[in-house]
């Protein structure tokens, strides 16, 4: 099931002559001085790249807009009927906050009003977005963001109705976005980035938004594989069998409750010529639905866990953008997968499970599945050998009480820490480094094996750190690590904002293409 698509391209003739079905302009709402002296349009300023718009309108389009209710605020979306000013029949103003002083707005700024102003003209098949670009150096980034706003605000998951939906407009299947130099092959080379990359976050939204009935261990695993192959990525499937041949405890305790198997994806991507002689790897949780296990999790809301492949989703769509992108560094991707179900095989609070490390890990909780299948991924992934390990899970609930619904935690080694903060905060996917506390591991230790999966006595204290010092055990001396928790930015129960849709965000797929392009340039 894939949602349609859109297509972008750029374009640099006057916005007042395009033959689109609607135009968008940035408006910024100004501060109490600024509208005190410029009279009736209060608090609205026109950003640029509108001046032909504005000129059509003989001066009058910011009062206009003022006058249907414009305040510039981010994500108001204001549309205006050009009854024949311009050749597009709407102009839609799209707020953008206030103007910064002296410098260009945000990139994230302009990727959610990108997003909201794409979202909000669903019906109008061919968009032109004329947004305040820098002419700077700062202009790529800029555009870039625009590009992956528009790409990803205009996505719409196709769903299940078997009846036409009358009332639903279509979401625009045509983005244009004005540029001064169309034919600029900088600018052409991120508008082709920018559809890799949110290509792959769409598909990592499909994945996600998936009934979990339709999207179990065998045929997401099929589906990854398939997309993989499609790009010329290495592919490696291990099925039940070949888990349990090879020793993969923590994966088969799992995912032997269900009777759709446990599998293991690995997808390699090898550059050219060696590449810059570093190797990452990706790790992604892949749990198709977490119903708790024989811990069984409530009943409300758990509709809401077949969102917990989110970072197994992440991974194999990040390992195609990077087979799109080429960056000059080999990376593997893992994504253990499993349904973790109650029933007569499931495994059960007080087993210990050998892991594929050797380690023996003594059961406390059936829904703490995450790291059970994590541990073995981040286990052959560092078998496999890898400088850098970059491990991505739906695992705590505690994440989400501690940093909310949009920040992710990231525990690990230091460094990778700050920079998956760094790289995170750039593309508009923040992410905050938490603590490994030593009190936190002692209260794992376990009576009768090497460590128990959570802390049996205070199980809620450390909640999200339980879980990273957990993961530690499983990597190898002298990886660099990082453990990013999205249990909160995964996925969007509320309302759609910006360029997020209601369901899977894509979280943290635009990170994880910029840490390994990161890597590629710098090592
Ligand atoms: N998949 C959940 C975590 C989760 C919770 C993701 C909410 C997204 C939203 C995970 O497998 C889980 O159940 N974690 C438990 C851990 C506990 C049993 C130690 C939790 O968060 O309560
Ligand atoms: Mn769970
Ligand atoms: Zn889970």
């Amino acid at each position: 099931m894939t949602s349609p698509s859109t297509t972008l391209s750029l374009v640099d003739t006057d916005p007042a002559e395009l033959a689109v079905d609607a135009i968008v302009i940035g408006v910024h709402s100004q501060t109490g001085d600024q509208a005190a002296t410029s009279g009736f349009a209060g608090s609205l300023l026109l950003a640029s790249g509108a001046e032909s718009i504005a000129a059509a309108f003989d001066g009058k389009l910011t009062e206009t807009l003022a006058l249907l209710g414009a305040t510039g605020g981010p994500g108001e979306v204001i549309k205006l009927a050009t009854l024949g000013t311009i050749t597009a029949p709407i102009v839609a103003a799209v707020g953008l906050g206030p103007e910064p002083t002296g410098a260009a707005p945000a990139p994230e700024t302009l990727r959610r009003a990108a997003g909201a102003a794409v979202r909000a003209l669903a019906g109008a098949p061919r968009v032109a977005l004329t947004l305040p670009l820098p002419d700077d150096a700062d202009a790529p980034a800029a555009l870039r963001a625009v590009a992956e706003g528009a790409l990803l605000g205009g996505y719409r998951f196709a769903g299940y109705k078997t009846k036409p939906q009358p009332t639903r407009r279509e979401p625009v299947a045509e983005v244009l976005v004005a540029v001064p130099d169309a034919a600029d092959a900088t600018a052409g080379a991120e508008i082709t980035r920018a559809q890799a990359v949110a290509g792959a976050v769409r598909l990592c939204r499909d994945w996600v938004n998936t009934a979990p009935n339709e999207l179990r261990p065998p045929s997401f695993a099929d589906a990854v594989a398939a997309a993989a192959r499609d790009a010329g990525l290495g592919v490696e499937v291990l099925d039940e069998e070949a888990l349990r041949a090879g020793g993969y405890g923590g994966i088969i305790a799992v995912g032997q409750g269900s009777e759709a198997p446990p599998r293991l994806v690995k997808l390699t991507y090898t550059p050219e010529a060696g590449g810059n002689g570093k190797r990452v790897a990706l790790v992604g949780k892949g749990i198709t639905f977490d119903t708790g296990g024989v811990s069984i999790k409530p009943a409300q809301g758990m509709w809401e866990m077949k969102s917990d492949m989110g970072g197994a989703a992440a991974v194999g769509a990040a390992m195609l953008a990077i087979a799109a992108l080429k960056p000059s560094v080999a990376v593997t991707g893992y994504l253990p997968m499993a349904e973790n179900m109650p029933s007569g095989t499931a495994y059960r609070p007080g087993d210990v499970i050998t892991m594929y490390s050797g380690k023996k890990v003594e059961v406390l909780n059936t829904d703490a599945e995450g790291r059970m299948v994590l541990a073995d991924g981040i286990a052959r992934a560092c078998e496999d050998g890898t400088d850098y390990l970059f491990e991505t899970s739906t695992l705590t609930g505690g994440q989400v009480i501690a940093l909310g619904k949009r920040i992710a935690g990231v525990m690990g080694t230091p460094e990778l820490c700050e920079r998956v903060k760094v790289v995170g905060e750039s593309v508009g996917e923040p992410a905050w480094p938490m603590p490994l506390p030593d009190d936190v591991r002692k209260g794992m230790d376990s009576d009768v094996a090497d460590i128990s999966q959570v802390n049996a006595v205070m199980d809620r204290a450390g909640h999200m750190l339980q879980g990273g010092v957990f993961l530690r055990e499983f990597v190898a001396e002298g990886v660099d690590w990082a453990h990013i928790d999205i249990a909160g930015p995964s996925y969007h129960s509320g309302e759609a904002t910006g360029y997020w849709t209601k369901g899977g965000t894509g979280v943290p797929v635009r990170t994880l293409v910029q840490l390994v392009e990161d890597v590629a340039a710098n090592g």
